[in-house]
Formats: C-alpha cells, sequence, structure tokens
C-alpha cells in the first residue's frame, strides 16, 4: 500500500470524526509538507489546529490559507493545547522531542506519520529500523502507544 494512501486514509480517519463527535483541537508538531497539508485539511473540515515549529513566527502563512481555526505556537505549546496531538517531523528528531514533550502528552491521543529512514535519519533511523517503528515510537514517547498512519492502514486491511 502506499505511503500518500496511507496517509489519505489516516486523514480521513480524523475528518470522518468530525461526524461522530464534537470537533478536535489537533496540536501539529512538525509542520511540514505532511503536518501542514493535514492540518489544513482538518481546519477545512471543521476542526481547530495549533500548528508548531520551532520557529512558529515562519507559520504565518499556513495559518492563514488553512482558516480561522488554525494557530501557530511552540511545539510545547501545541502539545499543551491539543487533545489530538500528531508528530510529523523526521524521525531524527524524535530524541530530542522526547525530552521536550517528557510528562507533556498525558492523556492524548498521538497521532504520528514520522517514519524513519536510514540515510536521513541516520543511527536514529537505523536503530528504529531494526528494533521496529512502532517499539521505537513506545521507547521515544514512554508511556504512549501511538496510532501510526501506516499502521492503521496495515490494520484495515487485514
Ligand atoms: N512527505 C511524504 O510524502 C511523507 C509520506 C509519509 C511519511 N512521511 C514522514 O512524515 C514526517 C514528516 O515528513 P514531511 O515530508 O512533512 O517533512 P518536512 O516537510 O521536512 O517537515 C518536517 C517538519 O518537522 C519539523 N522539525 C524538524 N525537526 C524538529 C524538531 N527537532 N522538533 C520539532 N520539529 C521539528 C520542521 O519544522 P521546523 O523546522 O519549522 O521546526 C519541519 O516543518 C517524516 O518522518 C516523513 O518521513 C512523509
Amino acid at each position: 500500500m502506499s505511503r500518500t494512501f496511507s496517509l489519505m486514509l489516516a486523514g480521513l480517519v480524523l475528518c470522518t470524526s468530525q461526524a461522530m463527535a464534537d470537533t478536535l483541537k489537533i496540536g501539529v508538531i512538525g509542520a511540514g509538507k505532511v503536518g501542514g497539508t493535514l492540518g489544513t485539511l482538518w481546519v477545512k473540515a471543521g476542526h481547530s489546529v495549533m500548528f508548531s515549529s520551532r520557529h512558529p513566527e515562519a507559520l504565518a502563512d499556513l495559518v492563514k490559507e488553512a482558516g480561522p481555526n488554525a494557530r501557530a505556537g511552540s511545539v510545547t505549546e501545541a502539545a499543551a493545547w491539543g487533545d489530538v496531538i500528531v508528530l510529523s517531523v523526521p524521525y531524527g528528531a524524535m530524541p530530542a522531542l522526547s525530552e521536550q514533550l517528557k510528562g507533556k502528552l498525558d492523556g492524548k491521543v498521538i497521532f504520528s506519520t514520522s517514519n524513519p529512514f536510514g540515510g536521513r535519519d541516520a543511527d536514529v533511523g537505523r536503530k528504529a529500523l531494526d528494533m521496529g517503528v512502532a517499539l521505537a515510537d513506545q521507547q521515544y514517547l514512554l508511556i504512549y502507544v501511538p496510532i501510526n498512519a501506516f499502521d492503521i492502514a496495515v490494520s484495515l486491511t487485514n
């Protein structure tokens, strides 16, 4: 199954939830190609989204384009604000994020698009590939069993 299809499916899961529940507050950590696109779709579907970055001032155009229910903040602000947290960063950032977010994600639903590549993500990526991404995610996010976009797609096809 292609990655693009997997991400579309994962996006659909959160978009569909609007029909079943109140709107969600979604904190997006890593507002790049994937996080920026998914967050914009979720705003347009009626959810409230805080896009975050290490440089939140650079997110003004994205926030404007997404719509009135979008805002920008720091990584820790998005983690504190969202009920659902979407991680969409290069996997090599996971050790630093793990430290930064320690104790800040209690009670939240974690949804991750982040996947490792041995080249781009160097040792962190290679270790995660050896260990298995689900286990590596749990190690970095401590008590959490994050929902990985690809796991959703795989479980729906089994
Ligand atoms: N692109 C795809 O088609 C695709 C498909 C499936 C999965 N993925 C996976 O999804 C993840 C995101 O991919 P992408 O293409 O959206 O990447 P991207 O466009 O490079 O965006 C990644 C974002 O992560 C943020 N970031 C980097 N290091 C960080 C750190 N230490 N702390 C906080 N934020 C950090 C960057 O934001 P700032 O620099 O502004 O802080 C950047 O906007 C990756 O793991 C990728 O492998 C991508």
